[in-house]
């Protein structure tokens, strides 16, 4: 459903209206294109005394036409870009234009005292980052840290970013990346070239972990899931429909599950991006048969997205049992019986990633949803559950939690209720199915094999569950 008002507020007659009504002002977000560069240049790079990042922040860009502009002297940025062949130069505020993107590596940061370096750095450049930019911070894992000290200093950089999402406004998305002290360079490229880049435009304040990967990661390649086997549930349309069109654009094979009701959709779209169809319904517990006999066919799925959902929105005391069941079935008891026949059966290729669809109702809990909260909370269980599973065997299993996200399953909530949930939040606006599809993409992307356990918010950093 389009969002009126959002169209409305960017109309002359809008934007003065809104203005003077202090009403919202939101803006579209700037949305990934084709042919777009992979990263929002130029990069401003900064770091706290005694970081361990900057070499990969570097390494990162080099990959890319970004531009890098350096602030302080924590880091031997000069030396570091001329290594790698990146074109950089001291930032001065005021002379060397707008940034469109900030990295800043906190990995130094070993005690309260040293978060200064946080001030120093934003104070002075949060107003040069142009609208629609990113800022990525670095961080250490809080639980590994060396002593207390260290670890409250870098369990504060949690709090910053999250403010700073909440205040930067003008569509600014802000993570906290979180790096093992065994990763290199080559298990963060695909995390921050996500970040720094138009394709996480309603993923903000988010906190995400890389780890080592447990085996050598494939080559960068412009197309990562060029020939890939991808099996995307409820992908007939809405969210679903999206992912299986950001596969296939990116050249995976993509295979659409959906109930057979749903067949004219699914057949179109199938028509439309190539790829093949399973009209199957995943609460029958045959279709896990169907599925495997699919597998096996062609040789296992690398990708496995988990996005068929329902909701049976009832306050519990009016709740009946059959949308206490129907809920369960679709969102949590399918997803996690299809996962265990495909890992049971080495139905999953060497490097695979399994995706849950989680929401942001499973995170901050809604009224009238009690079964679906569940399920969405359910399913982040399931990653935390089989995260090191997976990592044995060489991959991952992460999660998606969308907030508001523009389909027919919102657009069936009740005028004020809807309206509010595509307001609160930092971008002022919904999501489109396209902002969850990047986000997987990334997420499955074959370098990514450092990010497991994750659940990440697509929500335009929504106040609910913040
Ligand atoms: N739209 C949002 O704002 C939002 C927010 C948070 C989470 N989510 C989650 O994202 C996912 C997709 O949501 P959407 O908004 O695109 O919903 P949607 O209702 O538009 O699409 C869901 C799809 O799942 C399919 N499906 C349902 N039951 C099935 C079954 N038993 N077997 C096979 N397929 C089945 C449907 O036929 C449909 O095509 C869901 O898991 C949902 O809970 C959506």
């Amino acid at each position: 459903m389009a969002d009126r008002y959002l169209a409305f507020a960017n109309r002359p007659v809008g934007r003065f209206l809104t203005g003077r009504l202090g009403l919202p002002q939101p803006r579209p977000l700037l949305r990934h294109a084709e042919g777009q560069p992979a990263v929002i240049g130029p990069v401003l790079a900064g770091a706290a005394p005694g970081g361990r990042l900057a070499a990969a922040v570097v390494a990162t860009l080099a990959g890319t036409p970004a531009a890098m502009l350096f602030e302080g002297d924590a880091a031997d940025w000069p030396g570091l870009a001329a290594r790698h062949g990146v074109m950089a130069a001291r930032f001065l505020p005021g002379q060397s234009g707008r940034a469109g993107s900030a990295v800043f590596d906190a990995t130094g940061i070993a005690d309260p005292a040293g978060l200064d370096a946080l001030y120093t750095f934003f104070h002075r450049v949060i107003r040069e980052i142009a609208p629609d930019g990113r800022i990525v911070v670095l961080g250490a894992p809080p639980e590994t840290c060396a002593d207390a000290d260290a670890r409250v200093a870098q369990r504060a950089l949690e709090g910053f970013t999250r403010s700073l999402g909440k205040e930067a406004r003008r569509n600014i998305a802000v993570q906290l990346v979180r790096v093992a002290a065994d990763a290199d360079a080559t298990a963060l490229d695909s995390t921050l070239r996500f970040f720094l880049s138009r394709r996480s435009a309603y993923v903000s304040g988010q906190v995400v972990h890389v780890a080592a990967p447990v085996a050598d990661l494939p080559e960068a390649a412009p197309r990562a899931h060029r020939g890939r086997r991808v099996l995307v549930t409820g992908a007939a349309r809405g969210i679903g429909a999206a992912i299986a069109e950001a596969f296939a654009r990116e050249g995976a094979k993509v295979v659409a599950l959906d109930v057979p009701q749903a067949g004219a959709d699914l057949l179109s779209l199938v028509q439309r991006l190539g790829g093949s169809r399973l009209a199957l319904d995943i609460t029958d517990p045959a279709s896990d048969a169907a599925i495997l006999e699919d597998a096996a066919t062609h040789g296992g799925y690398d990708v496995v997205v988990h996005n068929a959902g329902v909701t049976r929105d009832r306050t519990i005391a009016r709740m009946s049992r059959a949308e206490w069941d129907q809920t369960m079935r679709v969102n949590l008891l399918a997803p996690l019986r299809i996962t265990e026949a495909l890992l049971g059966a080495g139905a999953l290729g060497p490097n695979g990633r399994i995706i849950g669809v989680s929401s942001i109702a499973g995170i901050a809990g809604n009224p009238g949803q009690t079964n679906y909260a569940a399920t969405k909370a359910g399913v982040i269980g399931m990653v935390d559950a089989l995260a090191p599973r997976l990592a044995a065997r060489g991959a991952t299993i992460n999660a998606v939690a969308p907030g508001f996200i523009e389909t027919r399953m919102t657009a069936a909530i009740p005028f004020a209720i809807r309206e509010a949930g595509r307001r609160m939040n930092a971008m002022g606006q919904g999501g489109l199915p396209e902002d969850v599809a990047e986000t997987i993409l990334w997420l499955a992307e074959p370098r990514s094999a450092g990010v497991n356990g994750n659940i990440v918010r697509v929500c335009g950093q929504s106040l609910l569950g913040a």
